[in-house]
């Protein structure tokens, strides 16, 4: 899929998705440290058969995963951010809505109900958050995403050379990059070019160029005092996307937060991040407020990789380049196939392990 998504969609477009930051150490990084750990099969034991079912924060879901938040998603591929809700809806797994999406939190969650979550940059102006959060409340989303780790806009350095910044510069490189891609071209033709739909209402109103928009998106405070302000607004489950060091588990106290969900932005911001998988193999005893949901991602790319995440402690997982690598090589086939094929590898490594459910894996973790 990931060889398809690059023959099928622009070079500019497939840099920006395929990257991380600096030189790409990151990733490297993530890979390397699900690589690591092992399971150990228990053939010997008495087996039924195993089910992938998965409680979290209150809901049933059919697979311990969910499709990671992914800004501009329909720029990568289009209409994609519709096609992944429908399959999170039929599938009855999670579909986490970005901020920065190319679809809005109205037509998400007409799409994918109660499997739609929303993610928040946490904008720097009252107002708008005040106004986001209330289209959620109307739209029923139970599941508020709060997204900490880009105090920064991350360096990534392929999309300096090729343009992609704020605000984005056209050229006659990435024109060339598009004509080579006639299906991705006509595509987008046909659903239109993409737009930030959840911010325009805000741009317009606030008369907010991009630029101004996405630096006051991304830099409302995220820090403990900045989270409780969220919580007591938010009824809904609070979950804290981002974090990435034991120091930070440990504040997650203050917060009142329901869940969190160890990321390292798939390696995007911090090229020497550790990966999520490492620190939750050292999380013990106190780190963390009892009853908290504890999830991860970044580097995923398998249904080993779920189990591999899930027997070093993580209770879900996220995975965000995988499902855009579905979509864009499948299009709207992309979103059934990709959850079809981690269901069937996660349940060939459980049965093979012969683990019952997701939730005992940490029994089959190899010292
Ligand atoms: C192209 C791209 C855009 C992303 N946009 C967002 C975003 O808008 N909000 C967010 O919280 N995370 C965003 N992320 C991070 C993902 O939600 C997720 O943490 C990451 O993709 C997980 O790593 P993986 O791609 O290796 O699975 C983005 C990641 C990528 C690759």
């Amino acid at each position: 899929m990931r060889k398809k998504t690059k023959k099928n969609i622009p070079k500019f477009i497939y840099e920006y998705l395929e990257g991380g930051c600096f030189d790409d150490i990151g990733l490297e990084t993530n890979r390397l440290a699900l690589q690591k750990h092992k399971l150990s099969p228990r053939y010997l034991i008495p087996y039924s058969k195993c089910s992938l079912t998965t409680t979290i924060l209150g809901k049933k879901y059919n697979a311990p995963f969910g499709i990671a938040p992914i800004g501009l998603q329909g720029l990568i591929w289009p209409n994609s951010p519709a096609i992944l809700a429908k399959s999170a809806k039929k599938y009855n797994i999670p579909y986490i809505l970005s901020t920065v999406s190319s679809e809005s939190i109205e037509v998400i969650s007409e799409l994918a109900e109660d499997n739609a979550w929303f993610q928040l940059y946490n904008p720097v102006d009252e107002s708008i958050q005040d106004s986001i959060l209330s289209r959620l409340k109307i739209c029923g989303y139970k599941n508020l995403v709060v997204t900490v780790d880009i105090p920064t806009f991350g360096f990534r350095p392929k999309d300096i050379v090729n343009g992609l910044t704020m605000p984005p510069k056209r050229s006659v490189k990435n024109f060339i990059d598009i004509c080579k891609t006639p299906y991705w071209a006509t595509q987008t033709l046909k659903y239109g070019i993409p737009k930030f739909k959840n911010l325009e209402p805000y741009m317009r109103e606030h008369r907010l160029e991009l630029p101004e928009m996405m630096r006051s998106m991304a830099m409302g405070k995220v820090d403990t005092e900045g989270l409780k302000r969220i919580r007591d607004k938010w009824e809904g489950n609070l979950i804290i996307k981002g974090v990435c060091s034991i120091s930070d588990l440990k504040l997650l106290k203050e917060t009142n937060a329901d869940g969190v969900i160890l990321s390292n932005h798939g390696a995007r911001q911090l090229d020497a991040c550790e990966s999520p998988v490492d620190i939750l193999r050292r999380i013990d005893g106190d780190c963390l407020p009892s009853g908290m949901a504890v999830m991860m991602d970044s580097g995923l790319r398998s249904g080993v990789d779920i189990a591999l995440s899930l027997a070093s402690g993580a209770q879900f997982t996220f995975l965000g380049r995988f499902f855009m690598y579905a979509v864009s090589s499948l299009s709207r086939k992309g979103g059934d196939h990709a959850i079809e094929l981690l269901i069937q590898q996660l349940t060939q490594v459980l049965e093979q392990i012969r683990c019952e459910n997701p939730s005992h894996l940490t029994d089959f973790l190899a010292n």
